[in-house]
């Protein structure tokens, strides 16, 4: 057994290391306190200006002795301003852009809402890991796949419309005379509710084959008007796609299909002469170096949501379990081999971390 005086161990590093595990383990506590501020809101009470923890407490509807204790370990978070001369608490306005601007490109607290089901699961999850097999996507449930859906909303709220479609020229003006599009794998249906407002003139249809998404979709298309516009079906895409289309999307999906190879062939199949296939994935690699050495260190992000849902919830139904981190390189495989000869990447510089295919046939 090492201990401190064998030369082997460099005890600055040792140290190094261990403050870096406690902070591992602080992020981990954070993340009740998190998925709490989201539940109840505290950011966005917050953002409307500073407060004592008794102001703040009463402005939350909270008790005031656990208004005192989240807000002291956001303020050591960073997460929090403190003004000690005051004894007041306040977002500034970058900690209230990422964690209370519902609307903003870098909305993050959603995500928050998605740990506490992920723990819920970790006794399937460790017997996953001893015998084989996942998490099945109905063990997710919906505080997971709204938190999913406030996320990616931003996205599509920000930069589908203004940046991505446009950034495909024939296909924005297909759209704006009106062309099909049917979005694979839509979840909870934001993507559509964006591209209704932005081609009034389009035909959309969203598929997706977990049946309570379909019902948050046509929900949330009625709750914005645009449900004589945008229809939902529940169709799992490796059985065939109903209809052909002039774009057909797929957001943050391929990695996680269970069959992705026979999925991309249907997609092909049911693309018109001339059509496009718009693919958005996570910005990772397919190799673990890269993901090691990844610019913006998101390569634990994405192996540990993948091992937490991605890959798993694909190896409990027998399928390929991609994962996360599946790549440009396993991108441009699988749209080969279903047959499509146009691949090309198209870099948006607002949106770091994904990656985006223009595939045709
Ligand atoms: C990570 S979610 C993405 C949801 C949505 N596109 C978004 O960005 O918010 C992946 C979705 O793909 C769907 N999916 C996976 N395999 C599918 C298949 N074979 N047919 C239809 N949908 C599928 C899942 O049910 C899930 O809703």
């Amino acid at each position: 057994m090492t201990d401190a005086s064998s030369p082997a161990l460099d005890m600055d590093k040792a140290f190094a290391f261990a403050f870096k595990v406690l902070g591992d383990i602080t992020a981990a506590q954070m993340g009740t306190l998190n998925a709490i501020g989201d539940r109840l809101g505290l950011f966005d009470h917050l953002a409307q200006g500073p407060g004592t923890s008794a102001g703040f407490a009463q402005r939350a509807g909270i008790n005031e002795r656990y208004a005192r204790e989240w807000l002291s370990a956001m303020a050591c978070h960073g997460y929090v301003a403190y003004d000690a001369a005051a004894k007041e608490f306040s977002l500034s306005p970058e900690q209230a852009f990422c964690l209370a601007d519902h609307d903003s490109p870098v909305y993050l607290t959603s995500l928050f809402s998605m740990a506490p089901t992920t723990w819920r699961n970790v006794d399937e999850l460790t017997d996953a890991f001893r015998h084989g097999g996942g998490v099945p996507q109905e063990r997710f449930g919906d505080e997971f796949w709204c938190g999913f859906e406030r996320f990616t909303r931003t996205a599509f709220r920000n930069n589908l419309v203004r940046d991505w479609i446009p950034a495909m020229p024939e296909v924005d003006s297909t759209l704006r005379a009106g062309g099909a599009v049917a979005d694979i794998g839509c979840g909870n249906g934001q993507a559509l509710l964006f591209l209704a407002q932005g081609y009034p003139d389009a035909t959309l249809v969203g598929y997706d084959n977990y049946a309570p998404a379909i019902a948050a979709a046509n929900a949330n298309a009625e709750a914005a008007g645009v449900a004589d516009h945008v229809r939902f079906e529940v169709v799992d895409v490796t059985q065939g796609i109903p209809g052909t289309y002039d774009l057909i999307t797929s957001f943050d999906v391929v990695h996680d299909m269970p069959h992705p190879r026979p999925a991309m062939s249907e997609i092909k199949r049911a693309l018109n002469p001339g059509g496009t296939y718009f693919v958005l994935e996570f910005n990772l690699f397919g190799d673990l170096q890269r993901n090691i050495d990844h610019p913006m260190g998101i390569g634990a992000f994405g192996y540990s949501a993948s091992t937490n849902y991605c890959m798993t919830q694909a190896l409990a139904v027998g399928g390929e379990g991609t994962g996360t981190c599946m790549g440009e390189e396993k991108a441009r495989e699988l749209a080969e081999e279903a047959g499509f000869t146009q691949f090309r990447r198209i870099d948006f510089p607002h949106n770091p971390f994904n990656l985006f295919y223009e595939i045709r046939a």
